[in-house]
């Protein structure tokens, strides 16, 4: 797993949208699992500058969303889709048949986990995903002690998680549950670029990089791929040992 880092969040993530961006026009039919939440807002907001500015086309892209609260329909104002909608797939140019947000509001999540597995595969897998981090090491909604095998599925989110997100919602806290795609479904794609920004994922950031590898910090897993790339600002570096970042 390589490090890069930036001396800001602006410019750790224009040099991720550089490189989706560069995968994109080397492949248009490209694969990519994507990620919510405040890191990757720059991110997206570069892309679809580069769509409006410099005609860069999704049109031929397929989309797959690492997770989504269970319980939450797709139109509600906290839900991933919304975010998606909001922060990106409403603002490029996509074929909407090849968006895929697991859907929170299933009658049968267990099967809807399935259906997500199988469209995975379907679309051939995984180009490119881009994670966050969570404080507690999580990647997607797998959080400490997610089995490195595991696939696509329901999980029970971590207190702290539930507290740092509840400002998504009116409540003390975020859903208790949700639909996040595995720690197998992410290890098994091509290409893994992993952001993070600011002093509290440092300690995160370390441990992932300078732990043992271990379930009790899921983002170590991307130490044994082949092609993972840690997307650092100066902040989120600060905990890493010298020679590991550069
Ligand atoms: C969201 C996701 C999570 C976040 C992580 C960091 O789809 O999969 O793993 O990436 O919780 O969230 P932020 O960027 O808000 O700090």
């Amino acid at each position: 797993m390589r490090a890069r880092v930036f001396p800001d969040y602006e410019a750790m993530s224009v040099a991720v949208a550089y490189v989706v961006a560069g995968k994109l026009e080397e492949e248009p039919s490209l694969v990519l699992m994507l990620p919510t939440g405040i890191t990757p807002l720059w991110m997206y907001r570069r892309l679809v500058e580069m769509h409006r500015s410099e005609g860069l086309s999704f049109a031929n892209a397929t989309f797959f969303n690492l997770d989504e609260y269970l319980g939450l329909a797709p139109d509600h104002r906290a839900s991933y889709h919304v975010y998606m909608k909001d922060h990106f797939y409403g603002l490029i140019n996509p074929d909407p048949a090849r968006i895929f947000v697991p859907n929170g509001a299933a009658p049968d999540p267990e099967a809807e986990c399935e259906r997500y597995e199988a469209a995975i595969r379907e679309a051939g897998g995984i180009d490119v995903c881009v994670l966050g981090i969570g404080r507690n090491g999580h990647i997607g909604f797998n959080e400490p002690g997610a089995p490195f095998d595991s696939r696509t599925r329901v999980v029970k989110l971590s207190e702290s998680t539930r507290k740092v997100n509840a400002s998504d919602f009116e409540t003390e806290r975020a859903p208790e549950r949700a639909i996040t795609a595995g720690m197998a479904t992410i290890f098994d794609s091509k290409s893994v670029l992993l952001l993070a920004s600011g002093t509290n994922k440092a300690g995160a950031v370390a441990a992932a990089v300078e732990d043992d590898v271990s379930e009790n910090m899921p983002a170590s897993m991307l130490r044994s791929h082949p092609n993972a790339v840690l997307f650092l600002d100066e902040p989120a570096a600060s905990d890493l040992g010298h020679g590991v970042a550069g």
